[in-house]
């Protein structure tokens, strides 16, 4: 869908691009994929390989920084983060004062906004505004904020996080607790949700993470970039899919109903939710491993019953033509929903699971949009449609 049309102005060609699909933007060593290879790299690390080393902060600090730390860094990565994860009380009311059923992912965004006005300092000039602060602020906060913002939406007292439980546990802990009981999670959960947490840790140059640039490449520190960059996530076309998969598993009922769904979907009904995508012709490589997260969750809380439908759509779907002939395998959303369904997480917060690692990949992407010399604001061109040049009329002469 890319042409080149001479613009109006006759300055010369231009590229008719929607979407971006074939317009690089920036030079970048964040991320890479293949998609046709099915593969997904972090700062030149396979992600099955991260995902089976590595813990989602590990992961934090290779994107942010762009090697992994050492153990002596990653003490230091992990107790920097543990200090800065309680959110200013302000912060707390504010989340407080939004109705009840408001979206959680609203209120994180709002509150991640609000950033701007409790840290003056981010108010500053470059030099000044402290970014590496600001980093390890946001990828603290996040969980904080998006457990606050979920109990607000149950009607839960908020919990705080405590100092010497690691970052994922005590998020879920955050979550969870109920009354006076503790909420222990059961390792196998902590570990899925870490496991989660790394798959969803960066993807290059998608909507959010171009919105983040986006907004940066105007000046703008972490705190508005990275609000702006939830706000996009927040598109059903973006973190929503994994929600729709439930939706549609829910719709289809039984495992006998699956052929019967699929010929729908090829007789042009409906689409297979979580399946397909954009840049992947090949097995999302995320989706592999979270299919076998999902069974390590469902050891410790029963097997979700969707499940078995979810099998057979892609038993079914990956020996059909139809989807074969369009490369068309299970994307990173197909499993999700099943998983975080089952460990008690509302259809509302899977976008704010997406929301929380994403923190780090933006944060990295950020400060390369930044730092990168070769940038400009960003200021594309349009093909103009509109109106030839007239003479405005008066009021008391038209109609
Ligand atoms: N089910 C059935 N058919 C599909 C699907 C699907 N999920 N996805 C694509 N197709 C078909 C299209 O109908 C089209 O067929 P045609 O050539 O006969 O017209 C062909 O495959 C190509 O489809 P496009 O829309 O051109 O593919 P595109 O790369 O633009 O779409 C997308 C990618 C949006 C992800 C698509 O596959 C889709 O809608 N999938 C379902 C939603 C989903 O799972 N989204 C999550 C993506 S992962 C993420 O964002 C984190």
């Amino acid at each position: 869908d890319l042409y080149a049309v001479r613009d109006a102005a006759g300055q010369g060609l231009v590229s008719f691009d929607p979407g971006m699909f074939n317009t690089a933007v920036c030079h970048s060593s964040v991320a890479y994929i293949d998609g046709d290879a099915g593969i997904l790299d972090y700062r030149g690390y396979p992600i099955d390989e991260l995902a089976e080393h590595c813990t989602y902060l590990e992961v934090a600090y290779l994107l942010v920084y762009g090697e992994l730390p050492t153990p002596p860094q990653l003490s230091a990565w992990e107790a920097e983060i543990t200090i800065h994860r309680f959110i200013p009380e302000n912060v707390k009311k504010l989340i407080d004062a939004f109705p009840y059923d408001a979206h959680p992912m609203s209120k994180l965004m709002s509150a991640v906004s609000s950033f701007h006005t409790f840290y003056p300092e981010s108010r500053e000039s470059d030099e000044q505004h402290r970014p590496e602060l600001q980093i390890r602020r946001l990828i603290a906060k996040m969980p904080t904020l998006a457990a606050f913002s979920y109990r607000h939406s149950e009607g839960l007292p908020f919990v705080y996080p405590v100092d010497d439980v690691p970052y994922v546990e005590n998020f879920l802990r955050m979550l969870f607790k109920m009354g006076e009981r503790e909420y222990r999670p059961d390792p196998r959960l902590v570990r899925a949700m870490d496991v989660l947490f790394m798959l969803h840790a960066d993807h290059e140059q998608n909507c959010s993470t171009t919105t983040v640039r986006t907004v940066a490449s105007s000046g703008n520190g972490p705190y508005t970039s990275v609000s702006a960059g939830i706000g996009a996530l927040f598109g059903p076309l973006h973190g929503g899919a994994n929600e729709a998969v439930l939706r549609m598993l829910r719709e289809i009922g039984t495992k006998d109903r699956v052929p019967e769904f699929i010929a729908g979907v090829k007789a042009g009904g409906a689409r297979l939710m979580g399946f397909g995508h954009r840049v992947y012709k090949n097995y999302d490589p995320r989706a592999r491993i979270i299919k076998n997260t999902a069974h390590d969750v469902f050891e410790v809380t029963g097997v979700n019953p969707l499940l078995e439908i979810a099998l057979e759509l892609e038993r079914i779907a990956l020996e059909d033509e139809y989807f074969v002939k369009r490369r068309l395998y299970p994307n990173v959303d197909f499993y999700s929903g099943l998983i975080y369904e089952a460990m008690g997480f509302s259809p509302q917060m899977f976008t704010v699971l997406f929301a929380i690692p994403r923190t780090a990949g933006w944060l990295a992407q950020w400060r390369e949009q930044v730092t990168d010399s070769e940038q400009k604001i960003v200021r594309p061109k349009q093909i103009y449609t509109g109106h030839p040049r007239r003479a405005v009329v008066p009021l008391d002469q038209r109609g």
